[in-house]
């Protein structure tokens, strides 16, 4: 840090740790782009050797990103997903894994197709109970993770019912708070012991790159983290950590106008006939509502809704959208649609699609900073035609 000097919350976001560039004053981030660093003699390597294991870029984002997630350590990986393995990689054959039944399907595909072949066990429940909790623990549990919003059922988790459970039984605790970022919600406040994030979404926010990070305020799992990173390799390059590091300055601005214009829509398709139901945290009508107001900032970006009607006229709805994106990602500037009976989740039976709540006419929003007017004249334009 250049300067002790206490900041606010919007402040830090756009300042960081008040860096300045140490060699020129540059007010943007230098790009240290290397692969090594000569050293003055041996064993005198200034803390950087390799970039592999540490590099001044990704060093002033990992302090940028633990500093507005409120931890004592953060670690950046190359997507959000190197980030969860990291995680995951905390746990050993023989060990069991609760998580939270509506998931990002890339983590349950790393857990179903890989974890489990090395024998560790999985169980994805409704963590909303206590009791429910109580009754899938077992001896060998070892780790709770959830993710809060959820993709794409925007499904709230209480973090006081994580953390307790999780104190109380001594499992590692991991949010996944991807959809939230923490503009709107800090779990390590309450006292999580791991948070992911995919740094390819708000984080950055204009997608225009992969990159993931894993937050925590235990030494013990920093530890074990960096020697993941060190040792697999999956570490962002410098560029992407100084595009990541642009991108975050504006979190704030984006995430108060994502809010804003994520209400209006949920708002305008809950009134619309063609609409059988909204999902948004912020709707009254949301299951988990009310915890969303008491854990959350405001209620994000993402939404989900289903249509009155079939597979087919879903896909004409969609296909019908000129300023809504068809587009697998979320959290960019842009306003994105998905349909993830047709793409994120092709490949799941229908049954297990279906028994998971991810309907044929379900469409998942990622609302954009746009002027909110074009993206509700360019849903129902399309909504009206079908
Ligand atoms: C909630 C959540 N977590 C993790 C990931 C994985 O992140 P990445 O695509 O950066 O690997 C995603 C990707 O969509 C996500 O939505």
């Amino acid at each position: 840090m250049d300067k002790k000097y206490e900041m606010k919350y919007a402040s830090q976001i756009v300042r960081g740790n008040f860096h300045s560039d140490p060699q020129t004053g540059s007010i943007v981030p230098a790009i240290y782009q290397t692969a090594t660093y000569v050293l003055d003699s041996v064993g005198n390597d200034k803390g950087f050797d390799y970039t592999r294991s540490s590099n001044p870029t990704r060093q002033r984002l990992e302090e940028h990103l633990s500093l507005i997630e409120g931890s004592n350590y953060g670690v950046s990986f190359s997507s959000g997903m190197a980030a969860c393995d990291s995680v995951f990689r905390m746990l050993k054959a023989g060990d069991h894994v609760i998580c939270s039944k509506d998931l990002y399907g890339g983590v349950t595909r790393l857990l179903d197709q890989s974890y489990t072949s090395f024998g560790v066990e999985v169980d994805y429940i409704d963590v909303s109970s206590a009791s429910d909790l109580d009754h899938v623990l077992k001896s060998n549990t070892k780790m709770i993770w959830v993710e809060t919003p959820s993709n794409p059922l925007l499904e709230v988790i209480d973090l006081n019912l994580i953390s307790s459970f999780a104190k109380s039984n001594n499992l590692i605790s991991v949010v996944d708070s991807t959809f939230a970022t923490p503009y709107l919600l800090k779990p390590i406040e309450y006292q999580i012991d791991m948070v992911v994030q995919s740094t390819s979404k708000y984080i950055s926010g204009h997608n225009q790159l992969i990159g993931g990070a894993v937050l925590t305020n235990s030494d013990e799992l920093y530890k074990r983290l960096k020697f993941f990173q060190k040792s697999i390799g999956a570490v962002q390059s410098p560029f992407d950590c100084y595009l990541t590091l642009l991108g975050v300055k504006t979190l704030e601005l984006r995430m108060e106008r994502h809010c804003i214009n994520a209400m209006k829509v949920a708002q305008y398709l809950a009134e619309n006939k063609k609409v059988k139901r909204v999902i948004y945290p912020g709707l009254p009508s949301h299951e988990q509502h009310s915890i969303a107001k008491e854990q959350m900032k405001n209620f994000g970006g993402m939404l989900s809704f289903e249509l009155e009607t079939s597979y087919e006229k879903t896909k004409e709805f969609i296909n019908k959208l000129k300023f809504c994106m068809l587009a697998e990602s979320l959290g960019g500037t842009e306003t994105m649609i998905t349909h993830p009976a047709s793409m994120t989740h092709l490949d799941v039976p229908k049954e297990t699609r279906l028994s998971r709540g991810l309907t044929d006419t379900l469409c998942r929003l990622s609302v954009g900073i746009e002027d909110v007017e074009d993206i509700i004249t360019d849903l129902d334009r399309a909504l009206v035609s079908i």
